[in-house]
């Protein structure tokens, strides 16, 4: 597929669309779900949808590394889809090891560094022991940082934040005076990166699901009916499209 650039503007071949390459969002997160619907409407087992759900990762993976985007936060895992049958629990964690040892030496290659946000002390010992491996090489990569929300929930994330800097203030470590918004965001596993500058939800739900609460404070939410397993880079641009006709005011005037 070829890629014209005019000036500052870019136009994809297959999509038609025109991307402003200066007003590019930084950090770009999505809720992929859809995965059992999608393999419902086949007559397949969830299972099948969620292998097909992790095939369309590669993809949008590559797109957004070629678009220059810094940041990439997958939703994969969250804190409260352990309430789901324990095979269904057991196929994720199985197809979590499958991509990463799959797509390890593709991702390394094209500079991404494989980096996981959530509680993943409870993962399966060896989910956990492949991402924090993926993530000690690629860390020095410095193209796309890809996040993998695993056994992430954003209440979650804020109480841990809570503790930790109750411990830090009883040891002395933190003043009152300390917290802030800056602060508080240092303490989130998301730490020194931007707050995601759009939210992106396949598959007709229009809810948070407990994805990044603080960080979305003013994220641009963008929704479509299509199942993740089916969502392709030309979904993406018309995101980021839409994304860049949108009008963020962040509580002022224009
Ligand atoms: C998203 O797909 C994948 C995970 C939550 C792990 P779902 O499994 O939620 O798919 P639907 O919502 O049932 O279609
Ligand atoms: C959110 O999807 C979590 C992930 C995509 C990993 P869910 O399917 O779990 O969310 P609800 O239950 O529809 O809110
Ligand atoms: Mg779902």
């Amino acid at each position: 597929m070829k890629n014209f650039f005019y000036g500052k503007k870019r136009v994809e071949e297959s999509d038609n669309i025109e991307l402003d390459l200066n007003n590019m969002p930084n950090h770009i997160a999505i809720i992929m779900d859809g995965n059992g619907r999608w393999a419902k409407e086949r007559n397949l087992p969830r299972s099948m949808g969620h292998k097909a759900g992790v095939e369309a990762i590669r993809e949008i993976v590559k797109e957004c590394n070629k678009l220059g985007i810094g940041y990439l936060t997958l939703y994969a895992f969250s804190t409260e889809n352990w309430k789901r049958p324990k095979e269904e629990v057991g196929a994720l964690m199985k197809l979590l090891v499958e991509y990463l040892r799959k797509e390890f030496e593709e991702l390394n290659k094209n500079n991404v560094v494989i980096n996981h946000i959530g509680d993943i002390t409870k993962l399966p010992q060896i989910c956990e022991e492949l991402l924090i491996e993926s993530y000690e090489k690629t860390k020095n990569n410095t193209g796309l940082v890809m996040n993998l929300a695993l056994n992430y929930g954003g209440r979650d994330e804020i109480i841990r934040a809570f503790k930790n800097m109750y411990n830090d203030i009883r040891c002395d470590k933190l003043t009152e005076e300390d917290i802030n918004d800056k602060t508080i965001s240092d303490y989130l596993y998301t730490s020194g990166m931007p707050d995601p500058d759009i939210i992106i939800r396949p598959s007709g739900e229009q809810r948070l699901s407990n994805f990044l609460l603080w960080q979305s404070a003013y994220s641009e939410f963008w929704y479509s009916n299509i199942k993740w397993p089916d969502f392709k880079k030309e979904h993406l641009h018309r995101a980021i499209y839409d994304f860049q006709n949108r009008d963020r005011r962040f509580g002022g005037i224009k």
